[in-house]
Order: structure tokens, then C-alpha cells, then sequence
């Protein structure tokens, strides 16, 4: 009865909302980075200098981080308009043009904005959209998540009343038969984990949300949480009904500071308004939820050593089963889900599992949310049904690659992934075909690699990482993967020999074998995947010490070309920070090789008109461009 109370009265404040010009900036931390911050400032001088009243509602992220900043103008009875990398210059454009006239803006515009039948935002002027199928980002960077109002206004928290009125076995059942899988990566089917700790005796239980993500690449959780956090915190709640549990943890790590905010506010106005806490919504049903600041260890992220870290000891995963359902938190049934997947449940809840299941493949039900992160031309972050190709995701939804080049390989689920070269892009996004090809989907990050990258050395990265983050735990991925290290930095410094790249691949495979947890078991995968994909790139580094991307520093130098070099430009040699650049004023400059740290500044304060400044690799290559050509000395 008081939630419907709550309700009409958050229905009135969109309602009314909708009646008035207002303007939306996206402020998460992306758009903050980009200058959101100074555009909000900006926006809130100007409109007050010419005694204009209409509200500024900070928002979250549209996906669209490319873009960024972005402003949305919503005008009644006109178009409502997203402008794009908006800043101090162009916003007294936007107040004197569209807030106070009538001319659109439309050369700043990225599109006009509509809604799908389920209120997710369409810009017909972009590609994207045509591929995309919005159900988690449908509300992001549209509602104020600081305002729970506006949340329960768009119908926000109907599935959660809905969901209190059904018995806990048909709530259960309604996700099983969706066949939503976990999200976090390990894609277990959700409804069977929630059917596990539902049958469990014994007492108290608990659910955690895991937002722990750090990898490499990925920023989903990240972008949920602080675009529309009370999504994730309503499915929770609704698992806490399903599991009968009445305390809820929600593991942020510490480095996410936009998003604990926004959680803690969610939280905090939830129980405010009697969603969250004792009798939710005035029945018998309490939930309690406590929010974890992370120690930002990407170990935390495995369920037991996230366990263990809110239990206040060191995040050190161990062995399973019993699983945390059985034996979690303090000993007692512990449901542990990704943001992502909880984020999933009001919906499913709302439109029932027949819609959910209607989307996909046939084991991969529902939508997947990417982050695409790297050499493409609009970098963000997408929502697509399961099943649309690599091929879409790189060349329609990520805007293909950047001016003259080649996406050679996508490195998807950061270090649990793995790395899958162009010629599979004809994959469908499905956990099972990523595994097909040695990868994996893993949590959703996704990082575009072109002709100018070098897989060794990004297996080399992904090598430095883990074992940095490993805990140290179990010996194979302490000393394994420090040793799978050792060889790759070996390789990339071309001090390598041909039966190194055996042992480094027999290592990986042991290391897969024979660690105790994911983050042991799928370090790996990069090395893997591109010894499987990219080993004459291996046999380039080891036996002809080239780098043929032209990125391993050992195995490059770098040239000026004599001819090209226009005599008057000194840029070379004014900015090289360790004074390598040799050559007198009016000359042909050149480099002098015992003094270069191959830095590349030379590369590229080069005026392109010139192009005078090259990279060689083999080095040994140096002799024959310096015999060809004239050097001064
Ligand atoms: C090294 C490592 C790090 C992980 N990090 C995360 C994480 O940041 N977030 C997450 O949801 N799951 C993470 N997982 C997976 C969790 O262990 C667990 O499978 C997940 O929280 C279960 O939720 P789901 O079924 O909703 O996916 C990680 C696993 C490993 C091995």
C-alpha cells in the first residue's frame, strides 16, 4: 500500500519532468574525464546568467564514452537532442540556441533521441543501434541515479512488489526457466546456484554482489553501478526473498569511488522509503545490506577469496566444494552473484522468462554487455543479444578501426581470456564458441588490437599483471606463472632460443592444470591462444629477433630517413628528452643509437608532411639503411 503511494507520487515527478525542458549531462567517471564536470559548471552559470530555471540532472553513461561529454536537451513537443563532445564553447551555443530559441544545434548533435518500446534510447543516426538490444543499459545515462524517485518512476522496483507476492519456489523458477547464466564469467547457471542455496537448512544465509572487476579492459560493472545502481540493488533484494536471506554485502573495489557513491546513496534511499531493511515494502520479509570498499586485488573477485576478504582475512581462494551456497560467508549458504546478473532479475521478474529466453542462442539466453576498449573508432560500451558476430561487434557497433589500419585480433575477458585473431570473427558472442576457439567470454571486456600491436608483448602484459596478482597460495600459479613471465620478457627481448617457446608452452598448459583457482587456471589463455593463432609473430621474435609490429623496444630502433628530413625542422632533436638526435642546424638529423631509449617522441613530433622517421626491426636492418644512405656525422 505505501509503495503505491511512493509510486504515484514518482510517476508525477517524471510526468512532470517530461512536461519540462531539462537537460541531462552524463557525468560518470568517463564523462568526468572527458570534462563533464566544467560542461555542468558551464551549463548552470550560463542558464542562471540569463535567469533561466530549468533543472540539470547528472546522469550516467550511455555507452557511448567516445563521445563524451555528452548533454541530452530534452524540449516537449520537439526533438530531444544528444550532443556530443560538449564543451564550455559550444554550451552557451546550446543555452542561446535550443534552450532559449528554437534552432536544434543540430551540426553538434551525435543524433535525436527516442525510445523502443521498452524505453531504451534509440539515436537513429547511429549504426550501433540497429545491432543492439538494450535491457541492463536501458535506463543508463537517461535516469538521475542519485534519485530514486526518478528510478520507481520509469517503473523501477514493481518487479521487487511483484516478486513479494509470489511464493520463493516461483521466483526461483522463473530464473531457472529464463536460463540466465552468472555473468562474472564463469557463466553458471543462475537459477540452479539460486535453487542450491534456497534447499540449504541451515541458518542465517547470506548474498553478496560481487563488484569486484579488475580486468584489465573492463568497466560493465563499473558503468551499471554508477548509471543505475538501484537496478543491481532490486535484483539483489529479490534474491535475498528467493534464498530467504536477510543480510546482503556488496563488494565494491576501493578504486571505484564514482560507484560506491552512487551504491551507498541507492542504498541509504532505499531504506529510507522502507524497500530495504526490516518489513520491505511492509511485509514479513527483512533484508539488511552492508557495502565492502575493496582492497582493489583482482583475486578478491573469486567468490571464496571475496568470502574471505569481507570476513576480514586475506582474499586467498580455496578449494571447492564445498561451494559457497554450502559453506559461505561465516560457514553459512552464501549466494554470490556478478552486478551484471543480479541487474538481470527485475526485468526477467517484470517480462517474464519466455522474453529473456526468446533472446540468444540456444545456450546463451538473453543479452551480453561488452566493453570495447582499444583501436577502434568509437570505443564505449554495448549491449547485443547473444549471437550477433565478432564481425558486427568490431565493424557496425565499435565503428570499425581507426584510419588506414587492420583490427587484427580481439583480447576478450581480460586476463581470463584469451586472444582471437580476425580470421574467427565470424564467431558468434556465446560462451560456448568463445571456448571453442580457446578463449573465453569471461566477464565482457573486450580490448581491439591492431597491425601496431604485438601479441607477444600483450601476453606478456597479461603475464605481468597476474602474477603480480596472484596470492601466492598454491605453488603453480606463484612460481608458474612468474616463470611463464620470465620467458615471455625472454622473447620480447630477443634473447630467446627456439626450445623456449616449447617450455613455454608446456608451462602454460601445467599451469592451466594445476592451479588451485580461475586466476591461476586461465593466466594461460593468452599465451595460448596466441601461440595457437600468432606463432610465426613467436618465431619472428625468436629466431629472427624481429618484432614485426614494430613494438617489443629490444627488438626495434629507429632511422631518419636523410632525403626526407627537411633541413630547417628541428623538432627531433629539440624534443628528444636524452639528447639522441645528432645533426648540426640546415642538416639531415640521425639518431644516435648508444643514446636512444626508444622513446618514439622523435615518431611523432615528426611533421607527417615528412614522414622522416622510421621504425626497424630487425635491428641488424640499421647496417643496411645506413649504407643506403647518406650519414652525416
Ligand atoms: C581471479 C578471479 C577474479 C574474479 N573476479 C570477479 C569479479 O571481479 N566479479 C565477478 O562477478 N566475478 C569474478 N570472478 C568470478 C567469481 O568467482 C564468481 O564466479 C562470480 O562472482 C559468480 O557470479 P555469477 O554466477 O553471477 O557470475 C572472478 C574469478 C576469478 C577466478
Amino acid at each position: 500500500m505505501r509503495f503505491e503511494k511512493i509510486k504515484r507520487e514518482a510517476e508525477r515527478y517524471v510526468k512532470d519532468l517530461s512536461l519540462r525542458t531539462h537537460i541531462l549531462v552524463g557525468t560518470p567517471t568517463c564523462g568526468k574525464a572527458a570534462g563533464a564536470d566544467e560542461v555542468v559548471r558551464e551549463l548552470s552559470s550560463e542558464l542562471k546568467r540569463r535567469g533561466i530555471e530549468i533543472p540539470v540532472l547528472e546522469v550516467g553513461c550511455m555507452g557511448l564514452c567516445f563521445a563524451e561529454p555528452l548533454v541530452l536537451i530534452f524540449k516537449p513537443g520537439s526533438f530531444n537532442v544528444v550532443y556530443r563532445n560538449v564543451d564550455s564553447s559550444s554550451v552557451r551555443r546550446l543555452v542561446e540556441g535550443y534552450i532559449e530559441g528554437d534552432d536544434p544545434c543540430l551540426e553538434l548533435a551525435l543524433g535525436t533521441i527516442e525510445f523502443d518500446e521498452e524505453g531504451a534510447p534509440i539515436i537513429p543516426e547511429l549504426k550501433r543501434f540497429e545491432f543492439e538490444k538494450r535491457i541492463l543499459l536501458r535506463r543508463c545515462g537517461i535516469v538521475d541515479p542519485t534519485n530514486i524517485m526518478h528510478y520507481i518512476g520509469v517503473g523501477g522496483y514493481s518487479a521487487l512488489e511483484k516478486t513479494l507476492h509470489l511464493p520463493r519456489e516461483m521466483v526461483i523458477d522463473e530464473i531457472k526457466k529464463s536460463e540466465l547464466r552468472g555473468r562474472g564469467g564463469a557463466g553458471f547457471p543462475t537459477g540452479i546456484k539460486w535453487e542450491e542455496c534456497a534447499k540449504m537448512q541451515d541458518e542465517p544465509k547470506y548474498v553478496i554482489c560481487n563488484a569486484d572487476e579488475g580486468d584489465p579492459g573492463a568497466f560493465m560493472d563499473r558503468i551499471i553501478l554508477e548509471s543505475d545502481p538501484h537496478q543491481m540493488l532490486e535484483g539483489m533484494i529479490i534474491a535475498g526473498y528467493a534464498v530467504n536471506a536477510n543480510e546482503g554485502f556488496i563488494y565494491v573495489r576501493a578504486e571505484y569511488q564514482r560507484a560506491l557513491e552512487m551504491v551507498r546513496r541507492a542504498k541509504d534511499d532505499a531504506e529510507r522509503l522502507g524497500i530495504l531493511g526490516k518489513s520491505v515494502m511492509g511485509t514479513e520479509f527483512s533484508f539488511n545490506i552492508q557495502v565492502i570498499e575493496g582492497a582493489g586485488a583482482f583475486v578478491a573477485g573469486e567468490e571464496t577469496g571475496l568470502i574471505f576478504a569481507i570476513e576480514g582475512k586475506r582474499s586467498e581462494p580455496r578449494f571447492r566444494p564445498p561451494y559457497p551456497s554450502e559453506r559461505g560467508l561465516f560457514g553459512k549458504p552464501t549466494l554470490v552473484d556478478n552486478v551484471k546478473t543480479f541487474s538481470y532479475v527485475p526485468w526477467i521478474i517484470e517480462n517474464g522468462w519466455e522474453k529473456f529466453y526468446s533472446i540468444g542462442t540456444e545456450k546463451s539466453k538473453g543479452t551480453a554487455i561488452f566493453t570495447l576498449a582499444g583501436k577502434v573508432k568509437e570505443p564505449g560500451l554495448t549491449e547485443v543479444p547473444m549471437g550477433v558476430t565478432l564481425n558486427t561487434l568490431v565493424y557496425e557497433v565499435a565503428g570499425g578501426p581507426r584510419e588506414g589500419k587492420r583490427i587484427k585480433a580481439i583480447q576478450i575477458g581480460g586476463p581470463s581470456g584469451g586472444c582471437i585473431p580476425s580470421s574467427l570473427f565470424h564467431l558468434p558472442v556465446d560462451y560456448d564458441a568463445f571456448l571453442s576457439s580457446g578463449s573465453m567470454m569471461g566477464s565482457g571486456g573486450m580490448i581491439f588490437m591492431d597491425e601496431d600491436d604485438c601479441v607477444v608483448d600483450m601476453a606478456r602484459f597479461f603475464l605481468d599483471f597476474i602474477q603480480k596478482e596472484s596470492c601466492g597460495k598454491c605453488t603453480m600459479c606463484r612460481i608458474g606463472t612468474l616463470q611463464l613471465f620470465y620467458l615471455l620478457d625472454k622473447i620480447t627481448k630477443g634473447e630467446a632460443e627456439t626450445q623456449d617457446l616449447t617450455k613455454l608452452k608446456e608451462l602454460a598448459e601445467d599451469v592451466k592444470i594445476g592451479s588451485l583457482c580461475g586466476l591461476g587456471r586461465s593466466a594461460p589463455n593468452p599465451i595460448l591462444t596466441t601461440l595457437r593463432y600468432f606463432y610465426d609473430e613467436y618465431v619472428a621474435h625468436v629466431e629472427e629477433k624481429k618484432c614485426p609490429a614494430l613494438v617489443c623496444k629490444s627488438l626495434i630502433a629507429y632511422f631518419i630517413i636523410p632525403e626526407k628530413c627537411d633541413r630547417a625542422c628541428e623538432h627531433c632533436k629539440l624534443t628528444c628528452p636524452v639528447e639522441a638526435v645528432g645533426g648540426n642546424k640546415g642538416e639531415p638529423k640521425y639518431i644516435i643509437q648508444e643514446k636512444c631509449v626508444k622513446c618514439g617522441t622523435c615518431l611523432n613530433v615528426c611533421p607527417p608532411e615528412y614522414s622522416a622517421v622510421i621504425k626497424v626491426s630487425p635491428i641488424k636492418k640499421l647496417k643496411e639503411l645506413e649504407i643506403q644512405n647518406y650519414r652525416k656525422e
